[in-house]
C-alpha cells in the first residue's frame, strides 16, 4: 500500500519535531552537563548549572546590583563592581581556575600564568575568537578582528603596514585643541570625535564627515549589542524568527552603514587611477590589494572584505583610544603632581608652543608611564576571550572542545599577588624601569592590547595618539577634575565611564 501524502508529511513533521527537540536538549543540557562533570572531576569548580540559563539569570542580577551602588569617593578598586558575578566567584571557588557557564556556553576563566602563556602561544592553532554573536557580528562583519586563517594573515599584515604614517595627522588634528579654552569640557565626547577625525582621515582619507555619520551609527549598534549580552532570546530558533524592535533597528543601521561605505569605496575607486591620485591610506591600499593581485599570503580581498574591513576600524580604533585617554585625563587631574611632572617632560622635549615631532614621543618616558598605569587601571578590554575547537591538555588539565577561555585582565591588573597591596592606587612609578621591570617579567600580569598572534594591531598608533594629544593639552592647559563628575566605570563592551569625564579645563598663562 503506497503511503498517503497526508501521512508522509505527518511523518516528516514528527521527524521535524523530534530532531529539534534532542537537538534542543543535546545543546541544553547533555553538552553542559557532561562539560560540568569533566571539569568537576579534575578538581575545577564553579556554580551548578541551571537548566536553559546556565547563569545568565544570577549574572544579571549581581550587574544589575553592582551598577546601583554609587561609589562615595573616586576609588579605583572597581573590579567587584565591573564583574561582580566572577569577583563572587573566586571567593567561592578560588581564583586559579573557574568554570561557570553562560546559558549552555562553558566558560573557563583561567589565571594561571603558563595556561595563560600557552593558550597566547597558540602553536597548534587551537585557540580562536569566539563567535561573538549576532549583533556584533553585525558590526564588524568578518574582519580582522573576527577573521581566521589565510585571509586574517592577509588582512594583518596590510593593517600593520598602515600604521606607522599616521602621526603626521594627528598633529594636524590636535590643532583644535589649542583653541580650546572653556571652563568645563566632557572629555570622552571630546576624545571619541578626535579619535574618530584621525581614524577617518589617516584609514580613509578625507571623508570626515562620512566617517562621523559611520561612527555614530556603530555606537548606536554597540548600544544594542551591549544591552543584548545576557538576553537568552538568542538562544533559539524563537530569536531567528520573531524578530524584535533591536533586531530590527540593528538590520537597518547595518544596511546604512553597508550604502555610506560602498559610496566611499566606489568614490575611491573612481579616483584611483589618476595620476595625482593618493592610495596611501587604508582604504587605497586595501583597494589596490583587491584589484591589482591575490596577495602574497595567497587570499583576494572582496568588496564585502572592504567593507567589514572599513568598519573593523572604525569599531576598534575610535571607542579604545578615547577611553585611554578620558580615563587619562581623569587620573592626571585628580593627581596633579603627576601632571606637573608630565608638562615639565613636554616642556623639555618639546618646548612651550612647538608641535609634538615624531622622535619625540618615544622620548616621553613620564607621559609613557601613566599610560602604562592607566591601561592597567582602566583597561578598555576588560578579558581576553578564546575559544577551542578542539579538546587540548592545557598544563594538567584536559579541556572539552568548544569551551570559552576567559583570561580576566581587569582582574589581573589588580591583583595583590602581582601588583602589592597598592594594586588599586595609580601609582606610574611602577613602570618606571619598564613593563617586564613593573610585572616581574610575567607577561600575563598586564594585557591592555591582548596576547599573542592576535593582539591588537593598533597598539602602537593607540599610544602614539595618545602621547601627541596628552603632550598637547599640557602645553596649553592645566585640568582638574569638575565638581560634577560622578565616578560610574560601567562594562558596556568596553570600560567605559558611565556619565563621561567632566573636567575644568584651565588655560596656562
Ligand atoms: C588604547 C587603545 C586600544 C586598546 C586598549 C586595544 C585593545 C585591543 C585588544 C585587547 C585586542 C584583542 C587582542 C586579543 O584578543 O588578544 C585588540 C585587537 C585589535 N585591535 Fe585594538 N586596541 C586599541 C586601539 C586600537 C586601534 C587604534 C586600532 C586600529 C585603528 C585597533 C585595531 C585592532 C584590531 C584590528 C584588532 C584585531 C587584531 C587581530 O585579530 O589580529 N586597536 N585591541
Amino acid at each position: 500500500m503506497v503511503p498517503s501524502v497526508g501521512a508522509l508529511i505527518l511523518v516528516f513533521l514528527s521527524f521535524l519535531i523530534l530532531s529539534t527537540l534532542v537537538n534542543f536538549f543535546h545543546k541544553m543540557w547533555w553538552v553542559p552537563t557532561r562539560v560540568k562533570r569533566i571539569m568537576t572531576r579534575q578538581g575545577i569548580k564553579g556554580p551548578p548549572y541551571h537548566f536553559i540559563h546556565g547563569n545568565t539569570k544570577e549574572i544579571a542580577a549581581m550587574k544589575e546590583q553592582a551598577n546601583i551602588t554609587r561609589f562615595t569617593e573616586i576609588s579605583h578598586d572597581i573590579y567587584p563592581r565591573i564583574q561582580p558575578h566572577f569577583f563572587t566567584w573566586f571567593q567561592l571557588y578560588g581564583w586559579e581556575k573557574l568554570s561557570g557557564l553562560v546559558w549552555s556556553q562553558a566558560e573557563l576563566v583561567i589565571t594561571e600564568p603558563d595556561i595563560i602563556r600557552e593558550i597566547a602561544n597558540n602553536h597548534r592553532a587551537t585557540f580562536a575568537r569566539p563567535d561573538l554573536g549576532s549583533y556584533n557580528k553585525k558590526i564588524l562583519g568578518d574582519g580582522l578582528v573576527t577573521s581566521s586563517g589565510k585571509k586574517w594573515a592577509s588582512q594583518r599584515k596590510l593593517a600593520n603596514h598602515v600604521f606607522n604614517a599616521m602621526v603626521a595627522s594627528v598633529e594636524l588634528m590636535l590643532n583644535r585643541w589649542k583653541k580650546m579654552d572653556s571652563n568645563e569640557v566632557e572629555m570622552n565626547a571630546e576624545f571619541r570625535m578626535l579619535a574618530a577625525e584621525v581614524i577617518s582621515r589617516t584609514a580613509f582619507g578625507s571623508n570626515y564627515l562620512q566617517g562621523k555619520e559611520v561612527f555614530e551609527m556603530l555606537k548606536e549598534m554597540g548600544t544594542i549589542a551591549g544591552r543584548n549580552y545576557y538576553n537568552p532570546r538568542h538562544l533559539g530558533l524563537l530569536g531567528k524568527i520573531v524578530k524584535s524592535n533591536d533586531d530590527l533597528k540593528s538590520d537597518e543601521l547595518q544596511k546604512r552603514i553597508h550604502n555610506v561605505i560602498i559610496k566611499t569605496v566606489k568614490e575611491r575607486e573612481k579616483t584611483m587611477g589618476h595620476e595625482d591620485a593618493d592610495n596611501t591610506d587604508f582604504l587605497g591600499q586595501l583597494l589596490l590589494s583587491k584589484n591589482n593581485i591575490i596577495n602574497s599570503q595567497g587570499y583576494q580581498l572582496s568588496t564585502q572584505d572592504i567593507i567589514d574591513e572599513c568598519k573593523t576600524f572604525y569599531v576598534s580604533g575610535d571607542g579604545t583610544t578615547s577611553l585611554l585617554l578620558s580615563w587619562a585625563v581623569l587620573l592626571l587631574s585628580i593627581y596633579t603632581e603627576w601632571q606637573e611632572r608630565a608638562r615639565e617632560e613636554v616642556f623639555q622635549i618639546f618646548g612651550k608652543e612647538t608641535q609634538p615631532h615624531f622622535e619625540g614621543l618615544a622620548k616621553l618616558k613620564i607621559i609613557g608611564m601613566i599610560i602604562h598605569e592607566t591601561l592597567r587601571l582602566y583597561p578598555p578590554g576588560i578579558a581576553i576571550i578564546r575559544k577551542n575547537e578542539r579538546e587540548v591538555k592545557l598544563g594538567n588539565l584536559i579541556v572539552p572542545a568548544n569551551i570559552i577561555l576567559h583570561v580576566p585582565v581587569l582582574a589581573l591588573h589588580h591583583d595583590y599577588d602581582i601588583w602589592g597591596g597598592d594594586a588599586h592606587l595609580f601609582k606610574p612609578e611602577r613602570f618606571s624601569q619598564g613593563v617586564s621591570n613593573a610585572t616581574k617579567n610575567n607577561p600575563s600580569a598586564y594585557m591592555p592590547f591582548g596576547f599573542g598572534p592576535r593582539n591588537c594591531v593598533g597598539s602602537n598608533f593607540a599610544t602614539n595618539t595618545a602621547k601627541v594629544t596628552l603632550a598637547m593639552m599640557l602645553q596649553h592647559y592645566r585640568f582638574s577634575p569638575s565638581p560634577n563628575y560622578v565616578h560610574l566605570p560601567v562594562h558596556i563592551t568596553m570600560l567605559v565611564p558611565k556619565n563621561g569625564v567632566q573636567v575644568m579645563l584651565h588655560a596656562l598663562k
